[in-house]
């Protein structure tokens, strides 16, 4: 995601800009930029690609004087990367500069509104409507605080933002809502940044901004104020994080903090795409017409976004009445799929730059069938490539085993899914609204997962199981793909050697390598399967397996009768479920690596971009 810096003091601010937004670096970018508020203008440097290109291209910040000024890392949502896209944004009038991490979901309909009114934009992002917003309003009134209160009151959205005002160089507005933003305390300088890293080298001293906070501060002063526009009082706390933590949020590692952020990313993929009761995908062009005609539907992928292709195949025959046929992206390129007019092949990315994957979109294209592509990277290859784009906005994954973006990429397919049934009309009104019901409280419900209670019990499993040498995850349906991507997590950061098998399958060979305490996980979920499930499990168990089950609330006190080592999830639609299941599973290969002292975001052998075939 972006970061941003702001700073007001004593010092030159460029280089401490540059030197805060190096620490942000670890959030993933692609583009830098910083304004600096002095002598009766906003000096504005931005660059594509590395910070170092921005610091070249200002002499370390010597090229760019002043004591005042906010900086940008850019992780594109709206817009490719670009210099023109490139944050701070300046006003039409040249009077208001900002920065800002989020989005605005209503920037359109605000772009409209002020272009109506004489403001002009030379960006594709929804930031250059806040500059211009907040522009529109101090044309009027004069007053920085005034015209900031009555912009932030049309946004929509999430941000994190600070402001610049050239007629007030001596003053720094900032505002959050949903994005993290916090305060720092400075001596005779204050700072504001999207995280601890930023600012750590010249403060320990913070506050974590709430929701509808905003802060106005000199270089001696700072007022705040809450989501009421009442003056609040906000204590500094003391961070005692070395920089390494603080990059992470206090977390250990990344894939933990990233497991914590799949409810707010999971919101942010899903409830831009659901207006007045319908899911809107305004980034695709699927008719009707087309969508009647087709014959088959492929989901090409490597990975993780494979077994996301593997879900699909339930997920969209169900809703959509449509052949859905997985295929792994290496194969599919070598495999002369019977491709045409009548094929739609969806292509599931996180990178977007996966090389099997995007050999097989271009293979897909060259037989003549219609691409869509499920990308969290902006701008990447693959986003680039295909014929139809829906961005998961997961923001950057650092750690190499995915996690949010597993789950956004899930995210986009019920949407996708409940999108195309609308089309075809398969999917009967009272269904349609109960899913998109339960797709509106899924965050919710992820979070009930990555409960501290939650936690506690996977590391208490994690005790039990972190020796095994092998372990099989069983399942059917749903549950059979959930194993497949539960199973890849302890495999590729616990190294451990795993399996994922349809529940039925095991007696048709496999259950010849059960022995006394060989670990079998259990995902059992679908409640017309539960019983056959529990049967595959009294087979394994009476073979001498260790089982571990997951199941819905629902099933608690059944499976019990079956499995002693159980960890439950909510019960929400059938369809929809796997994103709860997985929550565990994540976190048991996550405490079993942490146990066998495994490097946990960086695993061996492993790239977080495969780049090459
Ligand atoms: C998943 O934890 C792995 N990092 C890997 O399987 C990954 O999903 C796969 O390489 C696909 O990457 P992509 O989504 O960037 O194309």
């Amino acid at each position: 995601m972006c970061g941003i810096v702001g700073y007001i003091g004593q010092q030159q601010a460029a280089p401490i800009l540059l030197d805060g937004l190096s620490k942000l670096e670890y959030r993933g970018y692609d583009s830098a930029g910083i304004c600096v508020a002095s002598d009766g203008a906003l000096k504005v440097a931005k660059a594509k690609g590395r910070l170092a290109n921005l610091s070249s291209l200002i002499d370390g910040g010597k090229a760019v004087e002043g004591t005042v000024g906010i900086g940008h890392t850019r992780w594109a949502t709206h817009g490719a990367p670009s210099d023109t896209n490139s944050h701070p944004h300046v006003a039409a009038e040249g009077r208001i500069a900002v920065v800002h991490n989020g989005i605005i979901e209503n920037y359109l309909k605000l772009r409209e509104m002020l272009s109506r009114r004489g403001k002009t934009f030379r960006s594709e992002t929804d930031t250059e409507v806040i500059a211009n917003l907040v522009e529109y309003y101090y044309d009027k009134s004069k007053d920085m605080l005034d015209a900031v209160r009555k912009a932030v009151a049309r946004m929509e959205g999430s941000y994190a933002v600070a402001i610049l005002c050239v007629d007030q160089p001596d003053i720094m507005i900032a505002v959050k809502k949903d994005s993290p933003l916090i305060f720092g305390f400075g001596e005779g300088e204050n700072f504001v940044a999207s995280d601890v890293p930023a600012i750590l080298r010249y403060t320990r001293k913070v506050c974590y901004l709430n929701d509808g906070d905003m802060v106005v501060f000199t270089k001696d002063h700072a007022d705040f104020y809450d989501s009421l526009g009442d003056k609040v009082v906000r204590q500094a706390e003391t961070v005692d994080w070395d920089l390494s933590a603080a990059e992470k949020g206090g977390y250990d590692h990344f894939m933990i903090k990233e497991i914590h952020e799949q409810p707010k990313a999971i919101r942010g993929t899903i409830s831009p795409r659901i207006k007045d009761g319908e899911v809107v995908l305004d980034d695709i062009h699927l008719t009707k017409d087309y969508l009647s005609q087709l014959r088959r539907v492929y989901v090409v992928a490597c990975g993780s976004a494979y077994y996301v292709g593997c879900l699909a195949k339930y997920i969209l025959e169900k809703t959509c009445r449509l052949p859905v046929e997985p295929v792994l992206a290496s194969e599919f390129r070598y495999s002369e799929p019977v491709l045409g007019e009548d094929t739609l092949v969806i292509i599931i990315s996180q990178s977007g730059e996966t090389a099997d994957t995007l050999a097989a979109l271009k293979e897909a294209k060259r037989c003549g069938a219609r691409t869509l592509a499920i990308v969290n990277v902006v701008g990447s290859a693959i986003a680039k490539a295909a014929d139809d784009l829906i961005y998961t906005w997961a923001g950057p994954e650092i750690a190499v085993a995915t996690t949010k973006a597993f789950s956004t990429q899930l995210s986009v397919i019920y949407l996708l899914a409940l999108y195309i049934s609308r089309l075809l009309g398969t999917l009967p009104r009272q269904e349609y609204n109960a899913i998109l019901h339960e797709l509106e409280h899924l965050d919710q419900k992820v979070a009930l997962c990555i409960t501290d209670d939650n936690l506690s019990k996977l590391r208490y499993y994690a005790e039990q199981y972190y020796k095994v040498h092998d372990a099989f995850f069983i399942g059917r349906n749903v549950d059979s793909a959930v194993c497949l991507e539960g199973s890849l997590k302890l495999k590729e950061i616990a190294y451990i050697h795993s399996e994922a098998y349809a529940a039925g399958e095991l007696k048709h060979g496999p259950i010849s390598l059960i022995e006394e305490g060989t670990l079998v996980v259990a995902v059992a979920t679908v409640a017309e399967l539960f019983d056959k499930t529990m049967s595959n499990v009294k087979e394994v168990k009476a073979r001498g397996a260790d089982v571990f089950g997951v199941t819905t609330e629902r099933f608690a006190d059944e499976i019990k009768k079956t499995v002693s080592s159980v960890v439950t999830v909510p019960e929400t639609h059938p369809l929809l479920q796997p994103s709860l299941s997985i929550i565990p599973l994540q976190l048991l290969a996550y405490y079993i690596a942490l146990m066998r002292n495994c490097d946990i975001d960086k695993p061996r052998n492993l790239a977080k971009s495969v780049t090459v075939e």
